[in-house]
This record gives C-alpha cells, structure tokens and sequence, in this order.
C-alpha cells in the first residue's frame, strides 16, 4: 500500500490510475479504524480497481476544541488494516498541508447545503457540515474517483455530502453502507473507546431501545413511539438524548405520520456520560 502525504502526491498518483483505465474508489476516513471502516474498505474493494482511503481528523468540521482534542488517533495501526483490506493507497497529510497557514485569513467558501443541513446535527453542532463539505470537496477534487463510500451510521452526512456534490458539479456515486454493530448490538464508532467500563455496558441499551420501537411502531402513533423512545434511552444509566427525530429518509423532514414517505428513519444522538453517540433505525418499510 503507498503513502501519500501531499496533495500533489495524491493527484499524480489517481491521475495515473485514471489514465490506466481503472475504476477509482475514494474512502473518507478520520481513522481509528475499526470494523465499520473495513466494511466500507471491503465493499470498495470489491467494486473498484484502485481504493485510496483518507485518514485525516479534520479541524474544520468540529465545532467542539475537546472533542478534537480528545479523538483517538493510531495511525501506524490504521495503515496495517488499510494495507490487510487490499486498499491500494492511503492519503495522510497533516493540518497545514490540507489548510496551508498562507491561506488563513482567506474567506472560507460557504457551501449551500439547503435543508438537509439544517436539521438534527446542523442544530446542535453549527458549522459542522460546512467542515464536513469542505474537506470531502477537496478530497473529491483531489482524487476525482467513480465512487465515494460513506457509513450509514451519519446518516444526515450522506444527505448532505449528496447535496454537496451536486451543488458544487461534483461528478461521483456516493454510496451509503450498512452500519455495523458490535455482537451487543452498539453502534461501531471510533468514540466508543472513550465510554468507561460502566458506559460501555449501558449503551448497546440504545439499540436495544432503537429496535424494541420498531415493533412498537406497528401498534402506536410516530408521537407515541417519539416518547417511548427518549423515555427510555433518558432511563438508561447515564444516558441522556440530546435529541430523537423521526424523519423522511430522502428529505431529514420531520415524518408527519408513518405513511408520509417511503422510507422513515429514527435518528438520535445521545450523549452517554461525556461522549456523544449516534445511531439510526428504520421503521418504514419495515425489516422483513
Ligand atoms: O465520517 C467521517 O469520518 C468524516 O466526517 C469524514 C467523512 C471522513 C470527513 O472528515
């Protein structure tokens, strides 16, 4: 697997990929990588002839200084699961070679990210989208690929990074994949390595939950099962939802009324002492 450090590096390098004829995927990453990860590495894998997974902890899409500080970083152990999946490069550069000092005080471009954006995340984490679109523009225009895999467990990312890439003329297929889940049913996520043992054995309750009101769904109201819901992930040990919306998958509108699109998802954050996690579950159509 090469390491590539610059963004010169990484334009020749898929420059030469695209002129052989291969099919390009590009894997976005902030590392710490763990199973998720390397299910979105293997589908690319699988679909594409060069793979070139990003392992950067963007600056610009965290609106809280702690968090940045405090997200895990193990880049030599990154590289070592990147290189065992078969993907084919790895782009790492550090802060100032994506955001150059020279370019500070440079307004920043104000992407519009229309109503998909202003929901849910975008009310409790201001600017982070901004962030989030302006590093996988960049890495879009970088490395120009057939195809961008995003994990479905950001669910509102993969809506906004579509919008994104259309508004901007962007030409790539994004596709979203299948969160993965710890055998206790936990949401996979690079932030699980900060809950304290007591933490870390109360939040697979919120599956628990997420799942138990998908069959309470078939029998009560959106609002019946809003309430059933936050109830009971607020009644798990040192839990607390910061917010549980029930939405048009295709829109992030609010759903009305369980007929009001084809699919409805439940998207919630919580926050499980000190660390904040997100998940997702759909109610319509419902799992077979
Ligand atoms: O989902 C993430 O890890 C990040 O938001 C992404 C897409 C790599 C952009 O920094």
């Amino acid at each position: 697997m090469k390491i590539l450090r610059t963004r010169k590096e990484l334009t020749d390098f898929a420059a030469r990929c695209r002129a052989a004829g291969s099919s390009v995927a590009l894997v976005p990453t902030m590392g710490a990588l763990h199973a998720g990860h390397l299910s979105l590495m293997n589908r690319a894998v699988a679909d594409n002839d060069v793979v070139i997974a990003s392992v950067f902890v963007n600056p610009t899409q965290f609106n809280d200084k702690a968090d940045l500080e405090a997200y895990p970083r193990t880049e030599q152990a990154d590289f070592e699961l990147l290189d065992k999946a078969g993907v084919t490069a790895v782009f790492a550069p550090d802060a100032d070679e994506m955001y150059p000092p020279s370019e500070a005080g440079k307004p920043a471009h104000v992407f519009d990210l229309g109503e998909v954006a202003e929901v849910m995340e975008g009310m409790y984490r201001p600017g982070h989208f901004q962030g989030v679109a302006q590093i996988v523009s960049m890495l879009l225009r970088l490395v120009g690929p057939d195809r961008a895999y995003f994990g479905e467990k950001d669910f509102q990312q993969i809506a906004v990074i579509r919008r994104m890439t259309a508004t901007e003329g962007i030409n790539v297929e994004i596709i979203g994949c299948p969160i993965c889940r710890e055998a206790d049913g936990l949401a996979m996520s690079s932030r699980n390595v900060r809950l304290d043992a007591t933490q870390r054995a109360t939040a697979p309750g919120i599956y628990r939950v997420l799942s138990e009101s998908t069959e309470y769904s078939r029998t009560h109201t959106l609002d019946q099962t809003r309430a059933y819901v936050e109830n009971a992930v607020n009644a798990l040990p040192e839990c607390r939802v910061e917010y549980f919306s029930i939405v048009d998958a295709e829109t992030l509108r609010e759903a009305a009324d369980w007929e009001c699109a084809p699919r409805i998802v439940g998207c919630i954050t919580v926050y499980c002492g000190q660390v904040r996690l997100i998940d997702n579950i759909t109610y319509r159509p419902i799992a077979k």
